[in-house]
Parts: C-alpha cells; sequence; structure tokens
C-alpha cells in the first residue's frame, strides 16, 4: 500500500470519528432514559418529554451511520445493492432527525443560555432547510438527475454533521477556558457550527462539478 493510501484512510477513520462524535452521547441518553445510570449531565427537557429526544436520537444515529456507507465511493461501486436499500433508510431517518429536532426546538422549554432566540430561529431555519434537501434529493434520483442528488445529500448531511463540528467546537471552549460555552456566545457557536460546515458543503459540491472530475463521472456510472 502507498503512502497517499495511508493518508486517504487516516483521513476517512478521523471523519468517521468526527460524524460519530455526538452519536456517543446520544447512546449515553438513551440508556439513561431507559433506566440505566446517569453517564451525562442531567437533561430535563429529556425527562419531561422522552420520546422526541429518543427518536431524535435513533433517527440521527442511523441517518449517520448509512451515510457513511451511502457517501463512500468504493461502497456505491463494490455493494450497489445495498446503496440502495440504505439509501430510503437513510433518507426516512434524516427527515425524522430534522422534523423532531424541529419539534424539539419549538415544544421544549430552554432556558435562555442553551437557547436564545438567534439560536431558536435558526434551528427552525435549518431543520427546513435539512427536511426540504432531503426530499429535493430523492425527487432528483427519482428523475435519474444524480449531480442535484448527490448536492442535496451533501448539504443536508452538512447540517446533520452540524452536530459533530459544535461539540468539536463545544469541547474546545471547555479546553481552552474550563467552562462551557453559554447564552448568546453559546447560540453564536452554534450557528457559526452549521455556516461552517455548509461553506465547507458548497467548496465539495463545487468540486465534484467540475468538469472532468474523476467523482462525477463515478457517481453518474455508479447511482444512476
Ligand atoms: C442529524 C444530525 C443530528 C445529530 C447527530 C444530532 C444529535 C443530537 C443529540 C445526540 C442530542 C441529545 C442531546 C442530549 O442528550 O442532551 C440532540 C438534541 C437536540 N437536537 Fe439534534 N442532532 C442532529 C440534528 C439536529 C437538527 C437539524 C436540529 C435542528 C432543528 C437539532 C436540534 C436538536 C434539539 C433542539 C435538541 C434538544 C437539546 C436539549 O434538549 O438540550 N438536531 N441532537
Amino acid at each position: 500500500m502507498n503512502g497517499s493510501n495511508w493518508i486517504g484512510r487516516i483521513i476517512f477513520g478521523g471523519f468517521i470519528l468526527f460524524v460519530l462524535l455526538p452519536l456517543l452521547p446520544g447512546v449515553f441518553r438513551v440508556f439513561k432514559l431507559a433506566g440505566g445510570r446517569a453517564l451525562l449531565p442531567d437533561n430535563p427537557r429529556a425527562n419531561a418529554a422522552p420520546f422526541p429526544i429518543l427518536l431524535h436520537i435513533v433517527a440521527s444515529v442511523v441517518y449517520g451511520v448509512l451515510c457513511l456507507f451511502q457517501f463512500s465511493t468504493r461502497f456505491r461501486k463494490k455493494h450497489l445493492n445495498l446503496h440502495r436499500l440504505f439509501g430510503p433508510i437513510a433518507a426516512i431517518a434524516g427527515l425524522a432527525a430534522a422534523a423532531s429536532g424541529l419539534w424539539m426546538t419549538h415544544f421544549y422549554s430552554f432556558p435562555t443560555n442553551l437557547q436564545g432566540a438567534p439560536l431558536y430561529w435558526f434551528r427552525l431555519l435549518i431543520g427546513t432547510a435539512m427536511f426540504g434537501f432531503v426530499i429535493i434529493a430523492i425527487r432528483a434520483i427519482i428523475g435519474r438527475d444524480v449531480m442535484t442528488h448527490r448536492a442535496y445529500l451533501i448539504r443536508a448531511f452538512a447540517i446533520g454533521t452540524g452536530a459533530s463540528t459544535q461539540a468539536f467546537f463545544g469541547i474546545f471552549w471547555i479546553i481552552a477556558t474550563g467552562e462551557e460555552a453559554l447564552g448568546t456566545f453559546r447560540d453564536a457557536v452554534m450557528i457559526g457550527a452549521w455556516l461552517f460546515n455548509l461553506a465547507v458543503a458548497e467548496c465539495i459540491i463545487r468540486r465534484g462539478q467540475k468538469p472532468g472530475r474523476k467523482t462525477s463521472h463515478r457517481s453518474r456510472s455508479v447511482v444512476a
């Protein structure tokens, strides 16, 4: 195996860890709500109304894990049937994650240091966008428009992995200052993480659309 293969594997391994980062606390939360030991600080909103957060976490785990397979060119090439099977499951999970996120944003009673007005409105916007992007991607693939399908799934995934970037920024902030980010600053960090991911997504989409790039040809031949 040559050096660039190793680098590619390390980058991909890092990416998997990045996607799985926010899923682990989610699994801990499910464990706690199922009557297990508390491995995380208490979430009174989850205790008061566990169903939406349970649905959100299960849907996010399914969505995050399946997307890792769906975006892998090697996996699509080798297991096209599985790609086609996982696609609708990932789409339903993505829709459920976005819809339950929207529900909690509106109906959970947050203290303002955890969700101020900017984060409330932005979550409504970004959750709706994620839901809409998955629908557009489904419609595109039904119409065999692979490039639109790819672009909107990348955008939806960027919103989904906003949870990873937020966790990453949050952990970094705690290590740097010894305190959790709260209030308006927390709102700004959460919103900034989503905007950052969307900017990266746009770069990836544009790279894939450049004429003659291998990725666009591969995705055409494999998915269509
Ligand atoms: C699909 C990717 C997503 C993942 C992996 C994810 C992850 C999580 C996890 C693990 C929790 C549980 C936190 C806890 O136990 O305290 C959570 C809660 C929550 N998520 Fe998401 N999320 C995702 C998408 C979204 C989206 C798009 C929105 C915006 C509408 C959203 C809004 C929320 C809200 C409002 C809560 C409740 C937070 C609380 O009660 O403190 N999530 N998310």
